[in-house]
This record gives structure tokens, sequence and C-alpha cells, in this order.
């Protein structure tokens, strides 16, 4: 058999490929490999390293030989009861440990409680733009993903929800703020969702992974705004974002007992249960409330340098997201003026040119845009930017990049 030949560099990065995020990753892993001075604002990701208590807590729990045999398969007690805890603050409402599922991150607590909620042929409400792993947990449990247009805002409204609604549909994935768009869900856009749901008996999905990173001070879970929401409501979360955690692999899920009970059958039966060790690690983000605050603050800075870079770029236009770790311009008058077909492919010449990774609005269902992670170090946003205007060039006005300037205040 002919060996396989290794990727040309200069193929243009698929748009249907697997996952367009990885190939994005893939690409830059292999410019990097050739000696080029690639840098990446195209992870879905912090930059930064874990905080030094958590890791010390880690190296605590590794040498603690309590955490070198079995738990329990719904997760550490301890930490489901700091889980309950904050949610009780979040929603007003009363949690306590036995609400709360561990799981191995939150993809892996949205795919239990998709494996727990969806039969064959249940419809799911996503949004459009939205995270493709909102899409993937539905398809894996035989349920059918159906995008859901958002706003001008990236919202998801009462009547975009009903469009889409058929007999199947089962359930809403509302994530706020949200991945790719920083789109926040304010209080009465929630409760006109709350009040959709309840009429028409859908199940309410709540990402709360970004949670942290509310920029305009208007997060609320869906919870709390619809109490009498909860027998139909999930509730998912974890440390992966706010601190900077990705690699630990802890997240959670909030739910009424037949969904916890179902998903607790299923760690049990795949996995056990989540890491000990890595579940006292968490034990230790969750009691450390400055990492994520200190962390939101400069996500907030590099957020208004980047999309004032961007927005000084002929051909793009970048709203100032409410929340999350990134930009999403539209570049669509770039790619005509320019001659590149898709933001794929500018993406790819971006990298290929500037040797700065970026991820495709492909990747998301919005083609004509494209993400860049703002959860970087100063230095590696500056570089980004100045990789930007020199590549695409910039308006006569010249934006201000002055990184020691305080915080702007945010508009609320
Ligand atoms: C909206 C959203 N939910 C969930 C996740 C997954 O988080 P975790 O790393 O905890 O599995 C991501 C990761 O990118 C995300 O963007």
């Amino acid at each position: 058999m002919a060996p396989t030949a290794p990727m040309a560099l200069s193929t243009p990065l698929a748009p249907a490929a697997d996952n367009p995020i990885f190939a994005v990753a893939a690409r830059a892993e292999a410019l990097r490999a050739r000696g080029a001075d690639v840098i990446t604002l195209a992870a879905g990701e912090p930059q930064a390293a874990t905080s030094a208590v958590v890791v010390e807590a880690a190296v605590a729990a590794v040498r603690d030989p309590a955490t070198h045999h079995y738990g329990p398969a719904q997760g550490h007690p301890e930490l489901r009861a700091l889980v309950a805890a904050r949610l009780s603050e979040d929603t007003e409402l009363p949690w306590t440990e036995g609400d709360i599922q561990i799981a191995l991150g939150a993809k892996h607590a949205l795919f239990l409680a998709a494996q727990a909620l969806i039969g064959p042929g249940d419809e799911v409400l996503v949004a459009a733009p939205g995270w493709p792993g909102h899409a993937e947990v539905v398809t894996a449990a035989g349920g059918v993903p159906v995008p859901v247009e958002t706003d001008h805002a990236f919202r998801i409204s009462p009547d975009a929800l009903d469009r889409r609604r058929t007999p199947r549909t089962r359930a809403v994935i509302l994530s706020s703020p949200g991945n790719p768009t920083g789109a926040v869900h304010p209080e009465s856009r929630l409760r006109g969702i709350a009040d959709w749901a309840r009429r028409h008996g859908i199940w309410v999905i709540g990402d709360d992974i970004y949670r942290a990173f509310d920029h305009t001070g208007t997060y609320r879970s869906v919870l709390r705004v619809a109490p009498d929401l909860r027998a139909r409501t999930i509730v998912v979360g974890g440390v992966s974002k706010e601190h900077a955690m990705t690699g630990w692999r802890v997240g959670w899920l909030a739910a009424p007992p037949e969904i916890v009970a179902s998903a607790r059958l299923h760690v049990s039966r795949t996995i056990t249960h989540v890491p000990t060790v890595n579940q006292r690690a968490a034990l230790a983000a969750l009691n450390d409330a400055d990492t994520p605050a200190d962390a939101a603050r400069d996500y907030r800075r590099r957020r208004n340098l980047l999309v004032e870079a961007l927005n000084a770029i002929d051909g793009i236009d970048c709203p100032l997201p409410d929340g999350g770790m990134f930009a999403f311009p539209d570049v669509s008058d770039l790619l005509g003026d320019r001659g590149w077909t898709s933001s794929a492919d500018l993406a790819t010449w971006l990298l290929d040119t500037a040797h700065l990774a970026v991820v495709p609005g492909e990747a998301f269902n919005a083609p004509g845009r494209i993400r860049l992670c703002f959860a970087v170090d100063d230095r590696t946003l500056l570089t980004a930017i100045d990789r930007l205007r020199t590549a695409l060039g910039t308006t006569p006005t010249e934006a201000t990049y002055d990184i020691d300037a305080p915080n702007p205040e945010v508009a609320r």
C-alpha cells in the first residue's frame, strides 16, 4: 500500500473538517514544527497556567493516600457541596450536594445531560452561531440539533425558538455568556425564553461555563429568573475557563433527581468517577474567588484593545462582546475586497502569511466571521494585533493600544 502523504500546508482549511478548531491547531502545529513563529488567538481556553493555589492543592492531594482509591460515582461530596452553595447564590434557590453530578468537564456534563434527556429523533434547539459541542452531544444521544437564528446581538429569542419548534422539540440549550459570540441574555430575554419553555413543556439546558466573564454585569441564571422551571432545567458549569483548568477536566451538572440519577449511573458504568486528585484541585479553585475576578478584569481590558484594533481595519466590523473570551468580527467585506472566498480561506492565509491562528466562523455556523480569543497575555495580544494590522492594513485613524491604561468603565 502506498504510504499516506503528509498534510500539504497549501491545502485550505476544510470548513467541513471534523472540527475546524482542531484543524487550525493542527496546521499551526505543523507550521511551528517547520520553525515558524506562530502565535494563536484560536484557542478556546485561557492561555494562563492554573493558579499556584490550585496546583499546590493538587500536589497535596496526590500525596494523600485517600485519593489513591475509588471514590463516589456522583463526585466528591465536599466539591458537590461547594457547587451547590454557588448555585444557591446564582439562583436564589436551595441546592444540596445530592442535586449535583461531577463530570469530566462541562462538555462531559452536557453529554450526560443529553444522554439522560434525549431520545432518538428528539429535537434540541441550539443557537446559531454557537459552539459546535452543543450540537455534538445531542447527535451523540441520537437526537437532532436544530439551529436557531440569533438576533443582532447573537441572542436567541422566544419568537426564533417558536419558529423552530415542532412536536419533537425536547429541549433548548442556552449558553450565556456564549461562545463564540459572547452574547449575554439579560433578565428580560431569559424571562421570555422561560415563558416559552413553560408554555410548551420544553426543557432548558443552561450552559454557564463562561459565567465569570460577564463584562456588563447582566449575567443571570435562568433559574433565578424562572425558579418554577427547576423541574425541567439542567444547569452545567465547570472550572475549565474560570480557573484556567481546561486540562484538569472537572465540570458538573445540577438537575432534578431523575437526571442526576441517570448521569450518576452513566458515570459509574463508564469512568467510575472523575479522578479524585482533579476534584480536589477543583475544590481549591472554587474556594478561590480572586483568580476568576482578576482574569475577568484583564479580559475586559484586552477585549477593548482587540475590538478597537479590529474595527480600525477596513472591512472588519467587530461588536463589543458582553461576555466571554472571544471577539467575533464580521469579515465578509474583507473577503470580497481581497478575493478570499470564505473566512476559512482568510484564516488559512493569516496563519500561513502572518503566522497568526484564528478560527474561521464556519466552525460555529457563521461563515463570514472569525473568532479571536482575548484570554491571552498582553504580549501575545499586542503581537497578534501588530500582525493583523501589517497583514490587513488599518484605516488612517490609528487605534491606541495603551496596555497600561486603567480598565475603561464598562457600560452597564
Ligand atoms: C460553551 C461551552 N460549553 C462547554 C465547553 C466545554 O468546557 P469543558 O472544558 O469544561 O468541557 C466549552 C469549551 O469550549 C464551551 O465553549
